[in-house]
């Protein structure tokens, strides 16, 4: 496809539907690529109603690369805790520091260098280089997919090799060369309120005369995904341990979901065991050995709490202890009232909020 008239009145037909129909937000119209960059990451994976409050906390306690670089990670997760992908978490931090030590703590301004920051790829870095200085780099996020995918009536799979270099080359020749910025926020709001994943308007929209799927009545079946992501199933046996107003937490380390996070000791297992077979378990004889009274209190119900790419069961076994053992010795032992100072994941916080605050 050529850059051709068509695509600039596309271009216009666009922005000029932005500016009638724009939400306010705060990441909006600005022009600090800091404040931007942490919108934007939050956005990646969290609606604008959730992400907003988020957002605002978030840029209150850092407001700027400095102060995000020089906290602690923890401290970082804690202000993250409920959003989930806690990845973008860790690499905002790791980030910050980067801008810090390479680019001598101010934000980079080349789009090769953007890239190079820590959990920036493509969409991050044509969101900043476009809203923050107007450079020519086209987002292509889930909205861009559908929105171009509609448009043309592309087939091509969107998370496909093939796809994604096709849809990132029409989004690049779609671009305006002299509104980059405002057209990338056009053609993502554009996707976000008009051109919708399911029962879009189609008889009020603006580009409904230039939508091919409209015309071949095909809206409702793109854009075309091939693969459906695999699932897998875990199961965490909880245990709530108390002795004395006090509990234990660890650190969950290795790559694996909800690094760096919180929890209590557990036994993971390939089902959700009774206190029985918990206790025949290696992990369970280990974790209270040695232990002179082990008193089961209660066992919660079942929970299910469903991830991207997992599916965890969980459930959570409030334990008494009469004393300490040195395994336990090793976990961060904190008062249960001042559990709410760690990042936990939204499963624990959900425990939590129904057993103990
Ligand atoms: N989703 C991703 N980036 C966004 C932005 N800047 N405004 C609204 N929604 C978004
Ligand atoms: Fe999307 Fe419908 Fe407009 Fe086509 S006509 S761009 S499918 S809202």
């Amino acid at each position: 496809m050529s850059y051709n008239r068509n695509l600039i009145d596309i271009s216009d037909t666009l922005s000029a539907w932005y500016l009638a129909n724009k939400r306010e937000l705060p990441w909006r119209d600005i022009s600090d690529p800091y404040l931007i960059w942490i919108s934007e990451i939050i956005l990646q994976q969290t609606r604008v109603n959730q992400g907003m409050s988020y957002y605002l906390r978030f840029i209150e306690r850092f407001p700027t690369v400095a102060d995000l670089a020089c906290s602690e990670e923890d401290e970082v997760l804690k202000y993250w805790q409920g959003l989930g992908y806690y990845s973008r978490a860790r690499n905002l931090h790791k980030a910050a520091r980067q801008v810090m030590t390479d680019f001598e703590g101010v934000f980079p301004i080349e789009h090769a260098d953007v890239l190079k920051l820590a959990g920036i790829g493509d969409y991050t870095a044509a969101a900043i280089c476009s809203f923050a200085y107007d450079q020519p780099f086209a987002v292509v996020d889930g909205n861009v997919y559908r929105v171009l995918s509609r448009l043309f009536g592309i087939e091509t799979p969107i998370d496909s090799g093939i796809g994604k270099k096709e849809f990132a080359s029409l989004a690049q020749e779609l671009i305006s060369r002299s509104h980059p910025g405002i057209h990338n926020q056009s053609i993502m709001e554009f996707g976000a309120l008009q051109c919708v994943p399911v029962s879009p308007d189609c008889l009020s929209c603006p580009l409904q005369p230039n939508c091919r799927a409209y015309e071949l009545n095909s809206v409702d079946k793109l854009p075309i995904k091939s693969k459906k992501t695999k699932v897998s199933n875990r199961f965490f046996n909880y245990f709530f341990i108390e002795l004395g107003g006090q509990t234990y937490l660890q650190k969950r380390v290795g790559k694996d979901v909800w690094q760096n996070l919180f929890e209590f000791p557990l036994v993971e297992a390939d089902q959700l065991l009774t206190v029985e077979e918990l206790m025949e378990t290696d992990d369970f004889k280990k974790l209270f050995s040695r232990i002179g009274e082990v008193g089961i209190v209660k066992i919660s119900n079942p929970m299910k709490h469903v991830l991207s790419h997992r599916v965890i069961y969980a459930q959570f076994v409030t334990v008494k202890i009469s004393d300490e053992n040195a395994i336990l010795s090793e976990r961060i032992k904190t008062p249960i009232s001042e559990i709410d100072q760690f990042a936990v994941s939204r499963l624990m916080e959900l425990f939590l909020e129904d057993s103990v605050y």
